[in-house]
């Protein structure tokens, strides 16, 4: 196991944290869902309780190694001070010398946000320097960003091996409900797989299926595992929709079918929409589902970027046992696969 944020005293030292602030954005850079700001401010809380010098570094969407305006966390940092109500230091890049003069002058209690990790190329190709010139912003290391787990990149492994270091509250929260899911769930269980794209989620409907009474897909993974012609480990647990399956929602047959299987479950994993949910027009389908896993009582968590999306324009996101801030790091630990940001905290 790895040590935790209580395992060291944060007093006056200042500690570095990877967040994971990749929120979606329009195109002049406006935040559109703050889902996961909002999930790091606990552990912000804390280190600003404990009086820690803190400097918080994430990256945003895929600058490609160059500076992307839009890109920029500054509207990031906005959002933070006004959960937080206290004012932000932000930087504009996330090494070098007067970054670190910066950190070295912060006050105890006080946040720096560093400049996009990713507008470096360094950040992505693990480059063992640019994680040394990171090491130097911080006495300790914390990893709050669950998103980011399966990310072998120096500010989610690199970093780690160079200060001491642990798990924010964020990221402990995470891997509970995680371990909670595919340690002994409460049986009936039912993992729905909405969205499409089957060659990303069929190591996780396999592996799943292991712990799961019935996988419900979507229509279009259905499809495609039928033109694809591939084979599950358990096809006798996989649920599909009725009628034409690359239809822009389920139909009222299909969500039946669902529902039946949904109300009987005491543990629910979900990810993926099962419908073009952007368009009101086609919510019918993800919008049952989502209701009748609250109305059913089960455990239930879900994730992945769209599915969030979807639960939190619907105001539904305080419903479910555990709303996750991971996509393809929370398919991913569920597939059994080691997480690397995780592995190395160890
Ligand atoms: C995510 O959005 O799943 C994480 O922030 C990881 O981002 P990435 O897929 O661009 O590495
Ligand atoms: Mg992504």
């Amino acid at each position: 196991m790895f040590k935790t944020l209580k395992d060291f005293s944060v007093n006056d030292k200042r500690i570095l944290v990877r967040c994971d602030f990749n929120v979606p954005v329009d195109d002049k850079g406006n935040i559109l869902d703050d889902f996961r700001i909002k999930q790091t401010l606990p552990t912000i809380k804390y280190l600003i309780e404990n009086r820690a010098k803190i400097i918080l570094m994430s990256h945003l969407g895929e600058p490609g190694g160059k500076v992307v305006p839009e890109l920029k966390l500054d509207k990031v940092a906005e959002r933070l001070a006004e959960y937080l109500e206290i004012s932000i230091e932000k930087e504009d890049d996330c090494i070098g010398i007067e970054v670190e003069e910066q950190t070295n002058k912060l006050e105890a209690g006080k946040i720096l946000l560093l400049e996009n990790l990713r507008f470096h190329k360094e950040e992505t190709d693990n480059d063992l320097d640019f994680a040394k010139k990171l090491s130097y912003l911080g006495d300790i290391y914390v990893n709050d960003a669950f998103g980011v787990c399966h990310r072998d990149q120096a500010s989610v492994t690199g970093v780690p091996k160079l200060l001491p270091c642990c798990a924010g509250l964020l990221l402990e929260k995470e891997i509970e409900a995680m371990d909670k899911l595919i340690n002994n769930p409460e049986k009936p269980m039912v993992a729905i797989v909405g969205g499409k794209k089957v060659d990303t989620k069929s190591k996780f409907i396999n592996s799943i299926s292991k712990v799961s009474d019935w996988v419900i897909i979507s229509g279009l993974i259905a499809k495609e595992v039928a033109e694809k012609n591939i084979k599950f480990e358990y096809p006798e647990k996989i649920v599909i929709p009725v009628g034409q399956l690359d239809a822009l929602d389920i139909n009222q047959d299909s969500i039946k079918i669902f529902q039946e299987k949904i109300s009987q479950a005491k543990t629910i994993v979900w990810n993926g929409p099962f419908g073009k949910f952007e368009d009101e027009k086609y919510v019918a389908g993800s919008l049952a589902i989502a209701e009748a896993i609250i109305k059913s009582g089960a455990f239930a968590v879900v994730g992945g970027g769209e599915t969030v999306e979807f639960l939190n324009k619907q105001s539904m996101i305080d419903k479910f046992s555990h709303v996750s801030t991971g996509g393809g790091a929370m398919l991913s630990y569920l597939a059994g696969d080691k997480l690397p940001g995780i592995e190395v905290l160890a």
